[in-house]
């Protein structure tokens, strides 16, 4: 028999449209992951994450079945991965709870996304809170071992790490400790300000049209030291240049690079090039958007949450057993 293959985790928030920061951060990294087949894939679209801040139940609902025709079209192809959607596998929550018996108040506090989305507010939820708790049930529940996230997500995985550890000290080698694999940079949104995040209407969609990925990208903050096109740009403090370096080949980084810093081009020639680069991408993907249906696309979501449920608990059962929870009455289930 072939040993077992290396299972992948990742997930995302089904809340708003899927968007070039996603894409470019995560997303493209589970198709090529998918893609070369040589993992045990899942996908999962965390809609129990999505309600932890305020949200319009009517508008969720959509929003799963777009985000999941999105990650289809991007090569997330559930023929060759496991897709699903977080809350049709009901042990994430129950595993979320006996994990946050081992998770100290005190690191959830320190996480950075909690203080960011916390300052200020009046009220926050309880669930904003362990939001980490949930994102590490996630992970465990399939024992993964790889991670491929955004590099905001870092910290939330190294806190997982830590929570394995913990539990695996006190109730035996159960889970392996998770190998986060993200981009080397950190894309901002067009306000240069804060990450791409559509809450903070920085983004461009991935299933945009042109003609508005075109207005948005023109009005993009790039370095606002450069008044005038003469001015050098420094392209290693730019956003702008940095989508060049995930979407330009190196020739076309080297001239991007060459004319902004000799004041050659403006960042409006610097942007052009850029969004043809981009369309080149993004032309094949919306091709194939348009022949998916949500009918289909909700048949491979029940697919891929049979599949999980399978593994989600066998994996439940082992932690209620090391726990000693159960009343090991017949008929209750273990
Ligand atoms: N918190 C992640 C984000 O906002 C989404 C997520 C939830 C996730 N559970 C996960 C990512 C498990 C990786 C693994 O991007």
């Amino acid at each position: 028999m072939s040993a077992p293959k290396t299972r992948v985790f990742s997930g995302i928030q089904p809340s708003g449209e899927l968007h070039i920061g996603n894409w470019l951060g995560a997303v493209r990294t589970w198709k090529t992951k998918v893609e070369a087949g040589t993992e045990d894939n899942f996908y999962c679209l965390v809609d129990a994450h999505a309600i932890t801040v305020p949200y319009e139940p009517a508008e969720l609902r959509e929003r799963i079945d777009l985000m999941a025709m999105d990650l289809c079209a991007c090569g997330v192809d559930p023929e060759k991965c496991t897709l699903f959607v977080q809350s049709d596998v009901r042990e994430h929550m129950e595993l979320a709870w006996y994990l946050s018996t081992v998770t100290p108040m005190g690191d959830l506090s320190r996480m950075t996304q909690w203080k960011d989305k916390s300052e200020g507010k009046d009220s926050v939820s309880t669930a904003l809170f362990t939001y980490p708790v949930l994102m590490s049930a996630d992970i465990l529940l399939y024992k993964a071992a790889i991670v491929p996230v955004g590099d905001d997500q870092l910290q939330h995985l190294e806190l997982t790490r830590e929570t394995v550890r913990r539990w695996n000290f006190r109730f035996g080698n159960m889970f392996p400790e998770p190998q986060p694999v993200a981009g080397a940079v950190r894309i901002m949104g067009l306000d240069g300000q804060a990450k791409m995040s559509k809450s903070k209407g920085n983004t461009i969609a991935v299933f945009e049209d042109k003609e508005s990925a075109w207005s948005k990208l023109k009005g993009a903050y790039t370095d606002p030291q450069r008044l005038k096109k003469s001015d050098p740009g420094r392209p290693e403090i730019c956003n702008i240049f940095t989508m060049h370096t995930l979407l330009s080949t190196k020739e076309t980084q080297d001239e991007v690079r060459a004319n902004c810093t000799g004041g050659k081009w403006g960042c409006f020639d610097c942007k052009k090039v850029l969004h043809e680069r981009m369309e080149h991408e993004l032309v094949p993907l919306r091709a194939k958007r348009a022949e998916l249906s949500t009918a289909k696309t909700r048949e491979a979501l029940g697919d891929g949450a049979s599949k999980a449920r399978r593994i989600a608990r066998e994996t439940i059962r082992e932690v209620r057993e090391v726990l000693g929870l159960g009343s090991l009455a017949k008929g209750a289930e273990s």
